[in-house]
Order: structure tokens, then sequence, then C-alpha cells
């Protein structure tokens, strides 16, 4: 099976989209593939802000893009387009860090007025880092994700179905890629 980075690129310490992303692992992991979380968040500010690219932590995510097959994406909508800080770590890899990857772009938004954010803004940059596939992405409203008190997340009906669908056409898509890395 195919390994996968999971990358979350919003800012916020209570994060939906980062929550979203972990509950949509758990079924890539089920289907078999290796998963990797990253959560832009956790990269130092200085390495971001700076431009740093030898910061520890820039080499570790680069390495990471590298190695995997395929990567979900994911990002609170601000001002229409993805977050700063998640164009600020892609800014900072090489410019085609995602040549021959398979990458499902994800967003969670207040308004469905940018349910288009993945396609006019997101899938643009991807495209321009030599994404082999990008498939259908999927913008998810942050009221239809409720997070409980014990930390549970429940996604509206929908939206949960609109993901599977979405998450497993990715998983289809990674059963079509010649895994690389094996040979490391
Ligand atoms: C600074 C800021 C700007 C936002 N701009 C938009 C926007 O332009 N369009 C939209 O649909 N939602 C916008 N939102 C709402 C967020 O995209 C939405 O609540 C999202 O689910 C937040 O994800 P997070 O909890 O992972 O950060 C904005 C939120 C913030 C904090």
């Amino acid at each position: 099976m195919a390994t996968v980075l999971s990358v979350s690129g919003s800012p916020s310490a209570s994060s939906r989209t980062n929550r979203l992303l972990r509950h949509l692992d758990n079924r890539l992991t089920a289907q078999g593939h290796e998963v990797i979380p990253l959560d832009v968040r956790t990269i130092p500010a200085e390495a971001l802000l700076g431009a740093d690219f030898r910061h520890p932590a820039i080499v570790e995510a680069t390495a990471l893009f590298a190695r995997v097959d395929g990567i979900v994406i994911g990002t609170p909508v601000y001002k229409a387009a993805y977050s700063g800080v998640l164009k600020a770590l892609l800014d900072l890899l090489p410019q085609y860090a995602l040549t021959g990857k398979t990458v499902l772009p994800l967003a969670t938004g207040g308004t469905t007025a940018h349910v288009l954010a993945i396609d006019y803004a997101l899938r643009p940059v991807l495209s321009s880092m030599g994404a082999r596939h990008i498939v259908q992405g999927w913008f998810t409203l942050d009221k239809d994700i409720a997070v409980g008190e014990d930390g549970g997340l429940t996604v509206a009906p929908a939206a949960a179905e609109a993901l599977t669908q979405v998450l497993d056409q990715f998983s289809e898509a990674l059963g079509r890629t010649p895994i690389l890395a094996a040979a490391g």
C-alpha cells in the first residue's frame, strides 16, 4: 500500500481542519496505507517566516514530502484562499516537491461563497509544484464539523458522504501509482 502525508494547514490550536484530517487519516489507515500527519502550525514560526530553508523542521518536512506517494492537503479558507502558514511552508519546499505525487486537496470554510477556493487558489499552486494527479477535492462548511466534549468528531451526513467519496477516489488513485519509495 501507499505512504500518505496528511498536511493540515491551519494556524489554529483548535483547528477544525486539523481534526477533520486526523479523522480521515483513520479511514486511509484502515485501507492499509501508512499515514504520516503533519500540522503546519507545529513548524517553528521563525523557520516559516524567516524563510529558513536549512531549519531542521523545514529539512524534515521536505524529506517527508519527498518520501511519500500521496498527500492530503487541508486548509481553512482565509480571505477567499488557502491559509498563509500553508503557503509559507509550500514556499520553502523545492519547486517540484510534488512531482509524481497523487494529491487530495481539502478545505474548510465558513461560507459556500468560497467553495471554489480549492480550484481557483490551491489547485494551481499544487499543479505548479509538479503534482502528478490532483484528484477531486472537497470543501466542508465549518458548521458541518462538530467537536464533542470528549474530543470526538461528528461530520454532517451529507458532508461525511462526500468526504468518504473523495477519500476513496484518492485511495484508489494511490493504488494505481507505481510505488517508487520501496527502492530506498
Ligand atoms: C482570518 C480568517 C479568515 C477567514 N476567511 C474566510 C473566507 O474568506 N471564506 C470562508 O468561507 N471562510 C473564512 N473563514 C472561516 C474559516 O475558513 C472556517 O471557520 C474554517 O473552518 C476554520 O478552520 P480551522 O478551524 O481549521 O482554522 C475565515 C476565518 C478566519 C479566522
